[in-house]
């Protein structure tokens, strides 16, 4: 991957280029087309490159846990946490309708258990079900509350975390002024369709000013890092 932006260069390390201080964090992680499509026949695949997938898995590598939505785990039939140097990350789900099977690749192929961040309001007889398979935590009543969430995962030594979307939960994520950072993969193409932005569900604006970190670049797919000022 070479880097077109702050100061050019060939052959990046990537380590270096998407090193955080240590402390509390929640980075970002999305691909999108060209004309701002979050995924291609349902699912974020079509966006990716060999490139992508091994940023992808090295901000996983970076991170203490990776945070998702329920609506991502089910579209993309989210396997659980397998590889990591020391251990891999777990995976810790937001969802309030605990819609989740139990015997899903999520709790089924991990070596670590997921965590569920879910809400009061979930249904209970769901609730008991998953405690089998999953930590589940119960952060807030009719909504999953972020910032308490956040707090319970950092209470568990899990403060570095990686958001892989999906577009509801970054929603939710920028309204309450939890977001960190963000890694967008812009894929050279044109996609059309239906397919919505990084951000849903949000009815008011939120107008977080970004800073640009660096651009890289691999195959036409641009690796844009963002920092919230
Ligand atoms: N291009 C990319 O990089 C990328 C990345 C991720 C996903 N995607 C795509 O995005 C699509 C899925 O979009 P999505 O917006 O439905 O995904 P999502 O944000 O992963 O899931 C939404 C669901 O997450 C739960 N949720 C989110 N915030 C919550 C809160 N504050 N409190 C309680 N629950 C909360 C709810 O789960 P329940 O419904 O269980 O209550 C909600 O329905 C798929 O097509 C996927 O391929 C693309």
């Amino acid at each position: 991957m070479r880097r077109l932006l702050p100061d050019p260069a060939g052959d990046v390390d990537l380590r270096s280029a998407y090193a955080v201080p240590p402390g509390r964090q929640v980075r970002v992680n999305f691909a999108s087309s060209v004309d701002g499509a979050v995924s291609v026949d349902g699912r974020s695949s079509g966006l990716s490159s060999d490139a992508d997938r091994a940023l992808f898995h090295l901000l996983r590598t970076m991170s203490d846990v990776v945070l998702v939505g329920a609506g991502t785990v089910r579209a993309e039939n989210y396997v659980g946490a397998r590889d990591g140097g020391n251990g891999p990350p777990p995976i810790a789900v937001v969802s309030r309708s605990l819609d989740l099977d139990p015997a899903a690749r999520l709790f089924t192929e991990t070596r670590v258990k997921p965590i569920v961040l879910t809400c009061g309001s979930a249904p209970a007889n769901r609730r008991r079900q998953l405690e089998s398979v999953a930590d589940v935590v119960v952060a807030g009543e009719v909504d999953v509350d972020l910032r308490l969430g956040l707090g319970a995962l950092a209470e568990r030594g899990l403060a570095r975390v990686i958001c892989e979307g999906g577009p509801h939960l970054f929603g939710s994520l920028a309204a309450a002024g939890l977001v960190n950072e963000l890694c967008l993969t812009v894929a050279p193409l044109l996609a059309g369709g239906t397919a919505g932005r990084i951000v849903a569900g949000l009815v008011s604006e939120v107008r977080d000013p970004m800073r640009l970190v660096h651009v890289l670049e691999d195959d036409g797919h641009l690796f844009l890092r963002y920092a919230v000022r």
